[in-house]
């Protein structure tokens, strides 16, 4: 039986669940859910990152043992990943692995003493800075510096910790030119094509040996053979991928479940933890003797009213808010087809409603209760054969009849092949214009009217047997997708057993037994009243908000709209992001003409420094200049902008331009580019001038 291996980060346990670990978790739920439906022997696998200086620090701050502390997370955890049917009970993942399970530790031990014999580990002297929120060890070129003028994170706006102590190194060094091969020998290792480009030229810069462990630290793996060191975080971490399905550990299945099913088909992360799983993890694994995963997909981030969600912010969505008012079916649906998957996507309730009604009430549940309406008011519900239509009433009918059909088996294998490539929107979208053209059959048909002349019996019956036959298609087709409602449209359609079951590709048109009666029929999907559910989230979100901002809440994963995700070990303070004291429109004089915005508006638009990297023409593209440019992400952004006719690109190497970051990213020429570069349009004809400063800045820096 053909295999298939799905992962999710390991999420960290000093922060309550959100919707972007939800996210990750839900779309590898899917393609779980896809592939088992299509005969793959399927594991998916998610868990919890237990260990380190961060989740020891804070459960000394909340006064309680390490373990009892990392518990109570990974409980909260798993119940939020049941309350949206994520859980082993609903059909999803197969297992939670914990970096706190004696298998793992086990694990981890012999994939450290692989690589230690292999040459790759050696003792030496760690003398740097260190930050606890992102368990990353930065240069100072690379650290911000803060209002007092010390070195700071950039990602967590505190200061960066010097280390100097003994640690054990890894050679991460030595795999600059293998690990380059890999990527070109696997095209598909890192997804999307953006990402793969941004993880090779970060590596063309020069990779520095590791740190992998540390001695100030308690809460961590020991060592093996040197127990006063522990292990670094994400070397412990990455390993979870492989212990879990059984290496160096009997437990889990030992060495025939590790062959069955590694390396992973698919391991999905979101892009803030792209250079750990794309650069650290395949380096490890080839150091231990063992194949890395076959691919790595870096999704994008959540957003909320175009900003990082994020405490402090106060606009992180409250899973508990969320599923108060939704169905795990409706924000699944709304996940995928919303956010293009590896883009960022702005998260609004308001979207989420019009996504409900729109697609779900009034498209696929309407569609479903007016067929199967009809079946029972016309046909004693029973589902009948497609009689032929009759010719004269009909004209055409008949031709029209096929055509459906045919556009339902077109939209299922553009389905596949979407899903297959992991563009999940684009695959739901031939769905619904699948669903938007059965729509258009049946009310031109107009079976309500055929139903009344006797004669007119075999086009009705050839309208609801095709609509009826659409229908059992759809809720094959969209199991992965919407468990529950596709198995109460199999239900009402009168079938029988899971439709999770059912292979699409062996379903053949009209293959119902005739006689079959349908079930009851009820509504799937109710429509909202976006008005009365707004007026109910709001004050839901505002006490979540405030019990945030009082510190009663436990420490946000935030990530930002650049899609670097900042872990922060401290409770954030509303405090931090108030805005200055600003001279406000209403009382300065107005201008007439200008039409103002508020503070509030312009605090949308993320400003950065950036520095330019590269420049270089792009082909066949007369105006285009593509940039690759350090915002101070890490990992720099690839941006195009149409200046090609004023500026020599050689020239704009190393100059620092202001970037609008928070831009949708969008293709130009092919061209992926994230984010925009400030220009002042000169003249008539709009001679670009970039923009830029008098005064040394630090990369990264926003402006405001
Ligand atoms: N523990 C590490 C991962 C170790 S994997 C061996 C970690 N944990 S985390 O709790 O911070 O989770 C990060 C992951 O959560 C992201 O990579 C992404 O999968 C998900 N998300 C967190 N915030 C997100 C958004 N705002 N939007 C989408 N997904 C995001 O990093």
């Amino acid at each position: 039986m053909k295999t298939f291996y799905v992962t999710t980060p390991i999420y960290y346990v000093n922060s309550h669940p959100h919707l972007g670990h939800l996210y990750t978790t839900l779309v590898a739920d899917t393609v779980a859910r896809y592939k088992r439906q299509r005969g793959f022997d399927t594991f998916f696998l998610t868990g919890t990152d237990e260990h380190g200086q961060n989740i020891e620090r804070a459960a000394s701050a909340a006064g309680r043992p390490v373990k009892q502390h990392v518990d109570t997370y990974v409980a909260e955890f798993q119940e939020m990943f049941a309350r949206f049917h994520l859980d082993p009970d609903h059909g999803g993942y197969n297992h939670w692995i914990r970096t706190t399970d004696d298998y793992h530790k086990r694990g981890v031990a012999e994939l450290w003493r692989r690589v230690r014999d292999a040459g790759y580990i050696y003792k030496g002297q760690y003398v740097g800075l260190y930050c606890v929120g992102c368990n990353e060890f930065y240069s100072e070129s690379e650290a911000g510096v803060g209002p007092d003028g010390k070195l700071i994170c950039k990602l967590h706006d505190r200061p960066l910790e010097q280390l100097s102590e003994e640690s054990y190194f890894f050679k991460l060094s030595a795999f600059q030119d293998r690990l380059l091969e890999y990527y070109e020998s696997h095209p598909d290792f890192i997804r999307p094509e953006a990402r793969r480009n941004e993880v090779m030229s970060f590596i063309r810069g020069g990779l520095n040996d590791l740190s992998v462990s540390r001695v100030s630290v308690k809460w961590g793996i020991p060592v093996p053979d040197d127990p006063r060191h522990t292990m670094y975080v994400w070397f412990d971490a990455l390993t979870n991928y492989i212990t879990a399905i059984g290496y160096g550990n009997e437990d889990r299945g030992g060495e025939a479940q590790f062959r069955k099913y590694w390396p992973a088909d698919l391991q999905l992360v979101g892009k803030d933890i792209l250079r750990q799983h794309t650069v650290y993890w395949p380096a490890f694994l080839l150091a231990g003797g063992v194949e890395p995963p076959q691919a790595v997909f870096a999704h994008g981030m959540w957003l909320s009213g175009g900003r990082k969600m994020s405490k402090s912010l106060g606009n992180v969505i409250d899973l508990d808010v969320l599923r108060r008012h939704f169905t795990p079916d409706a924000v699944r649906y709304f996940c995928l087809r919303e956010m293009v998957f590896g883009q960022d996507g702005d998260f609004t309730y308001e979207a989420l409603i019009d996504r409900v009604n729109a697609d779900l009430a009034a498209g696929l549940g309407n569609l479903s209760s007016r067929t199967l309406t009809m079946v029972r008011n016309y046909c004693g519900g029973e589902i009948p054969a497609p009689g032929p239509a009759t010719p004269a009433a009909n004209d055409g009918l008949i031709a029209q009849a096929a055509e459906v059909r045919e556009t339902i088996q077109r939209a299922s294998t553009e389905f596949d092949q979407a899903f297959d490539a992991y563009n999940f929107s684009r695959g739901l979208e031939a769905v619904w214009a699948a669903i938007a053209r059965l729509d258009k059959f049946i009310s031109d048909a107009r079976p309500w009217d055929l139903a009344k002349e006797a004669s007119q019996r075999d086009s009705l019956n050839l309208v609801l047997h095709t609509a009826a036959e659409v229908l059992r298609h759809l809720a094959v087709l969209l199991a992965p997708v919407l468990p529950e409602a596709t198995q109460a449209i199999w239900e009402q359609l009168g079938e029988s057993g899971k439709v999770s079951e059912i292979t699409p590709s062996k379903l053949q048109w009209g293959e119902r037994r005739p006689g079959t009666q349908i079930g009851e029929v009820k509504p799937i999907f109710p429509r909202l009243d976006k008005k009365k559910v707004m007026e109910e989230i709001k004050p839901e979100e505002a006490a979540s908000q405030a019990a945030n901002a009082q510190g009663s809440g436990a420490h946000a994963t935030q990530a930002d709209a650049t899609g670097t995700a900042s872990k922060t070990g401290a409770p954030s303070s509303a405090a931090e992001t108030k805005p200055l004291p600003q001279v406000g429109a209403s009382e300065a004089e107005a201008v007439p003409g200008v039409a103002y915005i508020g503070i509030e508006d312009f605090a949308k638009v993320d400003l950065r420094v950036g520095q330019v990297l590269t420049a270089e023409r792009v082909p066949k593209a007369d105006k285009l200049l593509r940039f690759t440019i350090d915002l101070g992400e890490g990992q720099p952004r690839q941006i195009l902008a149409g200046i090609a006719q004023y500026y020599e690109p050689e020239k704009l190497i190393g100059r620092k331009v202001i970037v609008v970051a928070n831009l949708a990213p969008r293709k130009l020429r092919g061209l992926e580019s994230n984010g925009m570069i400030l220009a002042a349009s000169v003249g008539e004809e709009g001679r670009p001038v970039l923009a830029g400063f008098l005064e040394e800045v630090p990369n990264g820096a926003k402006l405001k």
